[in-house]
């Protein structure tokens, strides 16, 4: 047995949704993400890498890199060499920039699947010199540390870095990026701190005589709000998941991400009836509660309790009581009395539905803000319990009808 029939083909195996028997699902709109794809290209105008790291912020990353790909990205980035190998194991030939996670021996790995690996470290100099003594060559992007004060090279160290990478004949520098801290903070000064450095580390890397073809430094937000960065290329995630980086830059982006399940139980119960663990949520009135089977094990936060609202027939139902590990309780009483809800109807925690009480559309900001968290966090949290379902043009059939 070699070692690619010892990898796994994913990373972090999915509830099959062929398999699933509890209606809970994530939906993930693969047409939205392609035109999330041509509208970001449009308004940026360089080349868009996808970023697909996490399974694609929580939405598949073979099936979300292979749509980007057949959208015209030249290239994928993720973080650990174990999602590059995934990529490559379905099938995925594009390049595919690993961001972060080669440690050590993981250069080895990475060079033999084709995986772009990223220079973030002088430690991984000698982990380089060694591929060479191999007799491997090396296609690598070298990342600055211009700010962020995470992974890359700083500023007094390029020089003594770059001469070394320009002396090893079998090492090519293609690219040269750095990562932006604030590039969604309403502040830009300190973003435009990071893009001056980036230049200066870019003239240092030119003068020991390195040559790299494409730069790129920009998130979404960054790609948005920061032009003079865009560069060959932006590297750009949350805004190809529909979410925008940033208020009131950008195209106009489409979710592509939904969670649904359906109503498992309804119950009719009187005026201070204790709802969940805890009973801290106690009905003001006559309440109509359907029980709802997701909850925190799922990546429905628990924080979520009493909080978030649900749609159901296209209306809006709050969620009420503790939500627990599998199912929480949402408050139908207003859907009901207008136009019924039985055992089985859709509720669409996340996404767009349409029904008999209108239209709505809960975004994942809406969650991110009811939690206190990120929109990132949101998509990331959904559990692998959740199985994902692919769709084309739903999104459309959501708002057409
Ligand atoms: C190095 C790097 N580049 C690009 C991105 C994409 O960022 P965004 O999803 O905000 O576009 C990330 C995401 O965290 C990242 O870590």
């Amino acid at each position: 047995m070699n070692d690619s029939d010892r990898r796994p083909t994913s990373i972090l195996p999915r509830a099959n949704i062929d398999d699933a028997v509890r209606p809970t699902r994530a939906e993930i709109d693969l047409s939205a993400i392609a035109a999330n794809y041509q509208a970001v290209s449009r308004y940026v105008g360089v080349d868009v890498w996808g970023v697909v790291k996490a399974d694609a912020y929580g939405h598949g990353a073979v099936e979300v890199g292979s749509t980007l790909v057949d959208a015209g990205a030249k290239g994928l980035c993720v973080a650990l060499v174990e999602e590059g190998l995934e990529l490559r194991s379905a099938g995925v030939s594009a390049e595919i920039l690993v961001m972060s996670g080669v440690y050590r021996d993981g250069l080895d790995e990475a060079i033999d699947a084709k995986l772009t690996p990223v220079i973030f470290d002088r430690a991984q100099l000698e982990d380089l010199a060694r591929v060479g003594r191999r007799g491997r060559t090396a296609r690598v992007h070298l990342k600055i540390d211009t700010g962020m004060s995470r992974l890359g090279i700083t500023l007094p160290e390029v020089e003594s870095v770059c001469e070394i990478l320009a002396s090893m004949p079998h090492v090519r520098v293609d690219g040269l990026m750095t990562h932006f801290a604030n590039a969604d903070c309403d502040d830009a000064s300190y973003t435009d701190v990071q893009i001056d450095r980036f230049a200066e580390a870019e003239a240092i890397a030119r003068r020991c005589g390195l040559a790299p073809t494409v730069r790129h430094a920009c998130n979404s937000a960054g790609a948005f709000r920061f032009s003079r960065a865009r560069l060959e290329a932006v590297r750009t995630g949350i805004a190809l998941y529909g979410v925008a980086p940033f208020p009131h830059d950008g195209p106009a982006l489409m979710p592509a991400f939904s969670l649904r399940t359906a109503v498992l139980a309804l119950r009719e119960v009187p005026a201070g009836t204790p709802v969940g663990y805890a009973g801290n949520y106690r009905c003001a009135s006559t309440t109509v509660l359907a029980t709802i089977p997701i909850g925190y094990a799922d990546g429905f936060f628990r924080r979520l309790s009493s909080e978030a609202e649900a749609l159901v027939a296209g209306g809006r139902a709050r969620v009420v009581g503790n939500v627990s590990m599998d199912m929480a309780s949402i408050d139908v009483t207003q859907i009901a009395k207008s136009v019924g809800v039985a055992v089985g109807d859709e509720v669409v925690l996340l996404g767009s539905q349409r029904g008999r009480m209108g239209s709505g559309l809960i975004r994942a900001e809406e969650i991110a803000a009811r939690v206190g968290t990120i929109p990132y966090e949101v998509l990331c949290a959904v559990s692998r319990r959740v199985p994902r379902r692919f769709v084309r043009d739903a999104h459309t059939r959501a708002t057409s009808t």
